[in-house]
């Protein structure tokens, strides 16, 4: 590799405290280590469970790191706390899964653009107002929507203005957990397009977290795969797809859903196969 990485996770743990009295912390995550380059979109994929959401978390400073490290360009952000850690957040940003969950529903979307705008001070109201307008096309909205709640638009329109938020001051990364999961095919395409167009044009690195085999090897460039808390294949994404070495990843591939008849018959003696291999091997 010849730059820094944007994003890089050295032997991450991630443990919490249990309940009950002295039971050993439960660790959901163990040695994982990654790295994600400038403009690069690598994938994490496992089924429900794995440890995708806490690896975000971990990235977002959200999670408790309890061994390992991580580091954005290069520096260790692993221990930040409190105003440090706040000013990450023009570098580093996330798209979730529900926008109606992390959109305030009693502002108006101008005003929620504004405030990473504004957090950044420098900006007089007149920059912040031509830089929401410029958000709202690069993201395919009109530029009334700045004056409407987020309850007058549809789920992908929602989206959208999740991700003008999270790109509005250019971060280095943006952790996207399964930001196209609760939208139908179409828009799912349509969102994937934009957030593509965006890296293009912006430049910023994805961790895209998805349970969606289906959409990684069109987005990304490169896929992580985990099993309960540990990365057990990685590479890039349309290898992994096609041809996975680890018996977890083929049964990842084999239950993805397909819309052909015939391609999904085969698909389900693969997923019989690769569950059998799976038992043989006891995990
Ligand atoms: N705050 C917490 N305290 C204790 N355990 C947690 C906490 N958050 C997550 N876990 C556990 O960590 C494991 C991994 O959860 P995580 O949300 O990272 O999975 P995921 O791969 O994102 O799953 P999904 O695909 O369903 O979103 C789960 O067993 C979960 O119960
Ligand atoms: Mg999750």
């Amino acid at each position: 590799m010849t730059s820094t990485p944007v994003l890089q996770l050295d032997h991450v743990a991630v443990r919490y405290p249990s309940r009950g009295f002295r039971k050993p912390p439960t660790t959901v995550v163990e040695d994982v280590s990654f790295h994600v380059g400038p403009a690069e979109t690598v994938a994490l994929v496992g089924e429900s469970g794995s440890g995708k959401t806490t690896i975000g978390k971990a990235v977002l400073g959200l999670a408790p790191v309890a061994a390992g490290r991580v580091l954005l360009d290069g520096r260790d952000i692993t221990a930040l706390t409190g105003r440090a850690r706040r000013l990450l957040s023009s570098d580093i940003q996330a798209i979730f899964q529900n926008p109606y969950g992390s959109l305030n529903p009693a502002l108006p979307v101008g005003r929620t653009l504004a405030e990473p705008l504004l957090s950044a001070s420098t900006l007089s109201n007149t920059e912040v107002h031509d830089r929401i307008a410029d958000l709202l096309r690069r993201v395919g909205l009109p530029e009334d929507a700045a004056g409407r709640y987020p309850a007058q638009f549809s789920g992908g329109q929602r989206q959208r203005i999740a991700i003008a938020r999270a790109v509005a001051r250019q971060p280095r990364i943006i952790v996207c957990d399964e930001p196209t999961s609760a939208l139908d095919v179409t828009t799912q395409a349509a969102a994937l397009d934009l957030l593509t167009e965006l890296q293009q044009t912006l430049g910023c690195a994805y961790l895209f977290i998805t349970h969606d085999l289906a959409v990684v090897k069109e987005f990304a460039a490169r896929t992580l795969v985990l099993q309960q808390g540990h990365i057990v294949e990685e590479g890039p994404s349309a290898e992994v797809c096609d041809r996975p070495r680890h018996a977890y990843t083929r049964r990842l591939v084999a239950a993805a859903p397909v819309p052909d008849p015939v391609l999904q018959r085969e698909r389900r003696q693969r997923r019989a196969a690769a569950e059998a291999e799976m038992e043989a091997s006891g995990r």
